[in-house]
């Protein structure tokens, strides 16, 4: 921008200057695109700035050490997503990351973000290094209404109920649980059936507490068996990415997945609808429980005031109340602020919102272990899944030694 332009422009109140920010995310499914698209519109038509839209393929463990490469290697982006926990914890420390305190205080985001642990796992030693925007749960499983009318079955109500309509399903054709071969597909299916299985307090146990005991007990005993069970209900699709995998349910070619409610998204742009098309079990319909998970973006810091600037502009922009309702509305994820109201929502969406208010949740994984530690526990689940010669019994020794060197 010219200096006279900016002079007029910072006369007349609005800020002097445009800028063009590159935000890296992981979102490139078509839901996914759909979402992040109300972002990049919000900037580009309530400020001044330009949305750079800096997507990365293969995932969240693909693209997150892209990004700190690229900070640390002294590259930064405006702007980058990663999960709500302890992701960033490194790059704050380092002082990579750009302080967002005083825009919290000025958005009131102490008073609106709901629950405050989102907030809180924004802030280190007092400063707010984030801005929370949704709220994901992995606590899911999403059912074709198609694959079980094609196999002459009603649908699940639960767990046990998908597992007793795996010979009917396999006589159709049709593959029962459909799971991605990426690491974290595998691990976050364990995660979930954990928590549904194990229940709250022994999945606290572990990975709050990182009690052994109880890593290595029974409870555990039969999660590990149950995620065997699901090793051989998955076999026979052969997809990679969650999407792909989703899209198998979609078809009706795979009857269900355990994913997080960011499938929603792949479901809405196929036009399927909540209720009619699919089904969807929070807890594997047995659980009734939320990890309170999701994304949130950080800003690393830029040797220069007006860029500063717009990062923070940006930063309040995607708390605001319309972005919230319309990302989170494409998205398949709740609102980080209790204030607003999603409108017309659909059964499943419903459902998270009524665990949401009755205070049905949990933190995330990401929240609570060292990404270090969610790698180990990712490997060792990707090799039980692709090795069906490890014994559930193996498989839980090895999770223990992990769970015992856990910080
Ligand atoms: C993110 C979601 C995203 C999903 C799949 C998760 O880690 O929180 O926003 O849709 O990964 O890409």
């Amino acid at each position: 921008m010219g200096k006279l332009l900016a002079a007029t422009a910072m006369c007349s109140g609005t800020a002097a200057f445009a800028v063009d920010l590159e935000v890296s995310h992981w979102w490139t499914s078509g839901g996914e695109a759909a979402a992040v698209a109300k972002f990049a519109e919000a900037l580009n038509e309530r400020t001044e700035h330009n949305w750079v839209d800096g997507a990365i393929a293969g995932g969240g463990d693909t693209a997150r050490p892209i990004m700190v490469s690229r900070i640390i290697g002294g590259d930064p982006m405006h702007a980058f997503q990663f999960n709500h926990g302890r992701q960033a914890e490194e790059l704050i420390e380092a002082g990579l990351l750009l302080d967002l305190t005083d825009v919290a205080e000025a958005e009131g985001w102490f008073d609106i973000v709901n629950p405050p642990s989102l907030l809180e796992a924004c802030t280190v030693d007092g400063r707010v290094y984030c801005a929370p925007v949704n709220i994901h749960s992995w606590q899911w499983m999403w059912l074709s209404d198609d694959a079980f009318e094609q196999a002459g079955i009603e649908v699940p109500s639960d767990w046990d109920g998908l597992v007793a309509s795996a010979p009917a399903l396999r006589e159709a054709g049709i593959v029962p649980l459909a799971v991605g071969g990426q690491s974290w597909q595998q691990s976050g299916a364990f995660g979930v059936m954990a928590i549904a299985l194990a229940g709250e307090e022994a999945w606290l146990a572990i990975n709050r507490d990182k009690d052994v005991d109880v890593a290595g007990g029974e409870a555990y005993a039969r999660v590990f068996e149950a995620f065997g069970n699901a090793r051989d209900l998955a076999a026979g699709l052969n997809v990679s990415d969650w999407n792909q995998a989703t899209n198998a349910v979609i078809t009706g070619q795979a009857a269900a997945q355990i994913m997080g409610d960011w499938a929603q998204g792949e479901f809405a742009v196929a036009g399927q609808v909540a209720g009619e098309d699919y089904h969807c079990l929070p807890g594997l319909g047995v659980t009734g429980i939320l990890d309170t998970g999701g994304d949130a973006f950080y800003f690393p810091v830029q040797d220069d005031p007006e860029v500063e600037a717009a990062q923070k502009e940006l930063a309040a922009l995607l708390l605001s109340p319309e972005v919230q309702v319309s990302f989170n509305s494409a998205k398949g994820s709740l609102p980080i602020r209790g204030d607003v109201d999603l409108g017309t929502v659909n059964d499943c969406t419903q459902k998270g919102l009524e665990l949401l208010a009755a205070g049905q949740t949990l933190p995330s994984g990401n929240a609570l272990l060292t990404p270090d530690t969610n790698q180990q526990v990712n490997d060792l689940m990707t090799e039980f899944w692709s090795d069906p010669s490890m014994t559930a019994a193996e498989a839980q020794e090895r999770y223990v030694e992990i769970i015992a060197n856990a910080d």
